[in-house]
């Protein structure tokens, strides 16, 4: 087995659910490449220290510009808060690494755009954290489009809804400020739902769109208030480039609602509906087997669903999150090892950032925006 130097940046949620990934990967799907965890990177010695020492890495940093140039560094991962993404990745690629950033790619469109180019210039990979492509159903769906078994898609719905931030006594953080996360939950959750429609319907073309703020203000640590500076939740009517058209609702204060990312797919033959609460589960309309008995079929993922055989011989034993972040990092280490082309890549994450822009400027102009203005 072939093996590369892995850097990662962060220790939070992703950076852990990253590290947990890269060691998995190889001994589960038997990839040909393994990245060994050699330098992890936090804010400060001691959080990079402790860090390094429960995920199994050689060395710990509180200087991520010391680990992108590190040489024994191939491959940076991304899971810091969404505003460093630009500045480490330009400087990763800049070092000649491979980079693997966490969604959204940047705050803003414009360094989405140039973080894309940039990668366009360099033979270094790239991979943006949509780990939800990888769900055996959502895996199954995109076949069943693929192979026409849906016929013509003319509508897709979707949304993805948590509640994360529905109680106002949540405190204030980097993810209601526009410096430090961009838009709100567009780019936090609506941005996997904008990952699928483009991977299942192509091209976006024009999108109407509207964004409110529930919670307009909400405690700091000292007990006051400051302002959230971006949306709660968002909804948008979708054109697609083939014709076809699409409703999209994203929300992070939707009670009850846990990690709601669903859409529906209606084609000319039939439907099918994924929800990653349901994740094991995918829904399948394919006409009428006999009158009076039309209806939804409810499939149970097995091992016939790649990637489920991976972890487990038998069927409806069920996969879970962290399984998603092991398909994507082996994912990453086949692209890596020139064995699959990685998707999705810069371009493709930069490409949802300029729906997200659209969205928001619909929203600003209360007006229909063609893409092709972003
Ligand atoms: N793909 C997914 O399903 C998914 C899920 C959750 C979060 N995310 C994304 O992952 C990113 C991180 O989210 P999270 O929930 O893990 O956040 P988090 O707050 O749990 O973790 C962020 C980490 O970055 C570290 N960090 C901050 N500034 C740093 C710096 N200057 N140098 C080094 N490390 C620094 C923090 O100390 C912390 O360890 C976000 O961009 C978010 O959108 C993706």
């Amino acid at each position: 087995m072939r093996e590369i130097g892995l850097g990662l940046i962060g220790t939070g949620f992703m950076g852990r659910a990253h590290a947990l990934a890269f060691a998995a990967a190889p001994r589960i799907f038997g990839t040909t490449l393994r990245a060994a965890p050699r330098l992890l990177a936090d804010v400060t010695m001691a959080s990079a220290g402790h860090a390094a020492k429960a995920l199994g890495f050689a060395r710990a940093t509180d200087d991520w510009r010391a680990l992108v140039t590190d040489p024994a560094v191939d491959i940076v991962a991304i899971t810091s808060p969404n505003h460093l993404h630009a500045e480490m990745a330009r400087a990763a690629m800049a070092a000649g690494k491979h980079v693997y950033c966490e969604k959204p790619l940047a705050t803003t469109y414009a360094d989405s755009k140039s973080l894309a180019a940039l990668a366009g210039q360099t033979s270094r990979k790239t991979l943006a954290g949509f780990n939800y492509l990888r769900s055996p159903a959502a895996v199954l769906a995109k076949q069943m489009v693929a192979s026409g078994e849906l016929g013509e898609i003319h509508n897709f719905r979707g949304g993805f809804a948590e509640d994360y931030m529905a109680d106002p006594a949540v405190p204030h953080s980097w993810r209601c400020r526009r410096d430090l996360a961009g838009s709100g939950t567009l780019g936090d959750l609506g941005s996997h739902l904008l990952c699928f429609a483009l991977q299942l319907m192509g091209p976006i073309a024009a999108v109407s769109g509207a964004l409110q703020t529930i919670v307009k203000q909400r405690p700091l640590s000292d007990g006051t208030m400051a302002p959230v500076e971006n949306e709660d939740q968002a909804q948008a009517v979708l054109r697609f480039a083939s014709g076809a058209g699409g409703v999209f609702d994203t929300s992070r204060v939707a009670r009850g609602r846990k990690n709601q990312l669903w859409f529906e797919l209606n084609g000319s033959k039939g439907s099918v509906l994924f929800d990653q609460e349901r994740m094991n589960e995918l829904r399948v309309f394919r006409g009428h087997p006999r009158e009076g008995a039309e209806g939804f079929q409810t499939l149970l993922m097995g091992p016939q669903h790649p990637p489920y055989a991976a972890f487990c011989p038998a069927p409806g034993h069920s996969l879970g999150f962290n399984d998603l972040k092991t398909a994507e990092v082996a994912h990453l280490l086949r692209g890596l090892a020139g064995e699959e082309a990685l998707y999705p890549d810069f371009a493709v994450a930069a490409e949802i950032d300029r729906v997200i822009a659209a969205i928001e400027r619909s929203a600003a102009e209360q007006r229909w925006v063609e893409i092709r203005e972003i």
